[in-house]
């Protein structure tokens, strides 16, 4: 990710030597154009967020729940003390580059314009902090990690802390070969998953995985949502196609033809593009053909789509959507 990424002169990745500013890959003050900007490129943003936001916004915004309780019932309802026992996490699956990531930072800068917060932050754990060598590190810098978050959540600050590839942290300490420094790393993550209740939506969590099936069941339950991110549908695609090819001036068969080539293609088992396969492979292959003595042409497209390999997929089979 291109976001400010954190200067570091500790190299010795994971082990003792962290820093508390090295504990966040990056963090910034939301609203931030560039993070609204990540959503915007995204096909579908939009629409997921609507579906996304209301759930949300029970969680982060509770002087707005408090202020609706008053409006409509002159009151503080008990309910409005239930939504508080919820945790503040979201988990963020599928496969690889279908726009997790992405839509994680993207949708905590669209959270916080709707709110009109003033004062909100993101961070993003580096993925330095797992996988340390002996017992506790993982843990410790755990620790770290979540006292900075509570400590920038002071009143009225809202933070917001995705852990990226989260599956190392998160995996489930029910199977024989998971290792004991994982095991107590899961432990502390649900600990601080708990924890963040008392910041009452002020500290939201966002876990991105493609291996959804190995998180933790303890985690799982915690979840208030669990977002399934799929590779593009042929309506998807034709989108994405139409918006980065526009002005090329291609024919409506050469489209069809490119929307079905990149799909799906049962016949031959073959899986579709993902998202980014399409923008950071097909496209760049299909101009590296035209560039620098002519035009891109329809059958350039084609003929790049016709030998690209899909990234292979993450996903044993579709999962139960909640
Ligand atoms: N919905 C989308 N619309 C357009 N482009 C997308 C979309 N989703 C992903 N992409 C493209 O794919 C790239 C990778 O997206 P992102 O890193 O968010 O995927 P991811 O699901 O987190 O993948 P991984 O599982 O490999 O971490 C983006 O930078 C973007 O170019
Ligand atoms: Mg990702």
């Amino acid at each position: 990710m291109d976001l400010r990424q954190k200067n570091s002169s500790d190299s010795s990745g994971g082990g003792g030597m962290m820093s508390t500013a090295d504990l966040f890959e990056f963090e910034t003050r939301l609203p931030d154009d560039h993070v609204r900007d990540l959503g915007n490129k995204l096909i579908g943003f939009k629409a997921r967020y609507e579906r996304l936001r209301d759930d949300l916004r029970l969680m982060v915004d509770s002087v707005g729940v408090a202020a609706w309780s008053q409006q409509f019932y002159q009151q503080t309802l008990p309910v409005c003390d239930t939504l508080k026992d919820r945790y503040p996490l979201v988990i963020f699956h599928g496969d690889v580059g279908t726009g997790k990531t992405a839509t994680a930072e993207a949708v905590t800068d669209a959270l916080v314009r709707e709110m009109g917060a003033p004062h909100a932050r993101l961070f993003k754990l580096s993925t330095r902090v797992r996988g340390g060598t002996g017992v506790g590190v993982t843990s410790f810098f755990l620790n770290k990690a979540f006292t900075a978050l509570m400590r920038e959540a002071g009143n009225d600050k809202y933070s917001f802390l995705v852990l990226d590839e989260a599956d190392s942290l998160a995996a489930t300490r029910n199977t024989l070969w998971s290792h004991h420094e994982d095991k107590v790393g899961v432990n502390t993550l649900i600990q601080k998953i708990d924890d963040l209740r008392r910041f009452e939506g002020r500290i939201m969590v966002i876990l991105c995985t493609n291996r959804i099936q190995v998180i933790d069941p303890a985690i799982m339950r915690r979840a208030l949502r669990i977002e399934y991110f799929e590779r593009p549908n042929d309506a998807e695609r034709r989108e994405l196609l139409e918006k980065e090819l526009a002005g090329i001036g291609l024919s409506e068969e050469h489209m069809k033809e490119l929307v079905a080539l990149t799909g799906p293609d049962e016949s031959r088992k073959r899986i579709g593009l993902t998202f980014s396969d399409l923008r950071t492979r097909l496209l760049p292959e299909a101009i590296a053909l035209a560039f620098p003595d002519r035009k891109i042409t329809g059958d350039d497209l084609i003929q790049v789509a016709k030998q690209i390999q899909p990234t292979p997929t993450m996903i044993a089979s579709r999962p139960q959507e909640q």
